[in-house]
């Protein structure tokens, strides 16, 4: 809660100002995420659901080529549509795997253990509440088995390409040698087909940048008057950056509980996401600065979506 307010009033103090998109998910904001996925200009949903039902098969038997007794941890499992097409082609593989998902929402660790096993019989779900990394330990201390890592939809994006070898080395240390990770990338193509998933007509994707002022008035008591506030979503094809901002529409200031007041000038903008976009050059790069093999590329139909399998060596 402190660290929340910490994070909001430094980001809104800063010039530019700035909010973390990890904040975008609260309960309201998670509803909204599932609705952007639903929007037909959201193709990335819809391209790893395609390589999943596809290639399970092959993915399975690239898996099962490595190691046949491991665990399967997710970071940020969510409902794990797409996972279940894979973990559904292991068991009919007869891999002896268990199933863990890591979310930092409880709610979502609830469900999956409770539904998972209606859907695929036999098969044993861990579910670990909390953060990427110390739910990755936790599960070092429970098995020593090696690890299939499954990071997908793209959330990779949400980190700065000059930090994300950074971030696979550092999750690198809570793994061992010959782990295998599967991640999710979206390709650079067409711009105006990017920004149109960012720019939905149904103004989802606003709703959900918007909602993250809502939660601000709501937890920390501020007037943020979301009318006055534009979404405003930007790519560029030479860097790959799809960048999200807020602009404000007028010069307005906003008070933040009783911490203080915020001075927007008309046209002025608050940062609030970055989803980068790759080459596959790119991402083989990144894989190869971390300190991983490139094991295999699997893509849907229009190579619009990398789902990248590594392994740590
Ligand atoms: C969940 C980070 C993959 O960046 O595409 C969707 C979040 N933001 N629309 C993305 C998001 C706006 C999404 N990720």
């Amino acid at each position: 809660m402190d660290q929340f307010f910490d994070d909001i009033w430094r980001g809104l103090k800063a010039s530019p100002k700035y909010l973390q998109s990890k904040y975008f998910y609260d309960e309201a904001g998670d509803a909204i995420f599932m609705e952007i996925m639903e929007c037909p200009e959201y193709y990335l949903t819809n391209c790893e659901r395609e390589i999943f039902s596809n290639q399970s098969n092959e993915l399975a038997n690239t898996i099962l080529n490595h190691f046949h007794e491991f665990d399967v941890a997710e970071l940020g499992a969510g409902d794990a549509t797409k996972t279940v097409y894979l973990l559904e082609a292991l068991a009919k593989h007869k891999a002896d795997f268990t199933y863990y998902p890591i979310d930092i929402s409880a709610n979502i660790i609830t469900r999956l253990n409770k539904q998972l096993p209606g859907i695929i019989t036999g098969i044993r779900v861990h579910g670990l509440n909390g953060e990427y990394f110390a739910m990755l330990e936790e599960l070092k201390r429970m098995s020593a088995k090696n690890k299939l890592v499954l990071f997908l939809g793209s959330s990779i994006g949400n980190i700065p390409l000059a930090e994300t070898a950074g971030f696979f080395s550092a999750l690198k240390a809570h793994l061992m040698p010959g782990d295998l990770l599967l991640t999710g990338f979206d390709l650079k193509k067409d711009p105006k087909i990017i920004l149109d998933a960012y720019n939905d007509k149904a103004g989802v994707t606003r709703r959900f940048n918007l909602n993250l002022l809502k939660r601000i008035n709501n937890t920390l008591d501020a007037d943020f008057d979301l009318s006055q506030f534009e979404h405003c979503p930007a790519y560029s094809d030479e860097t790959g950056e799809c960048k999200s901002y807020l602009q404000s529409l007028k010069n307005q200031i906003v008070r933040i509980g009783t911490a203080g007041r915020i001075d927007f000038k008309e046209g002025e903008q608050i940062y609030m996401e970055i989803s980068q976009k790759y080459s596959v050059q790119q991402t083989d790069e990144i894989a190869e600065a971390a300190g991983f093999t490139v094991v295999r590329h699997f893509y849907d139909s229009k190579k619009w979506f990398l789902d990248a399998l590594w392994q740590y060596r």
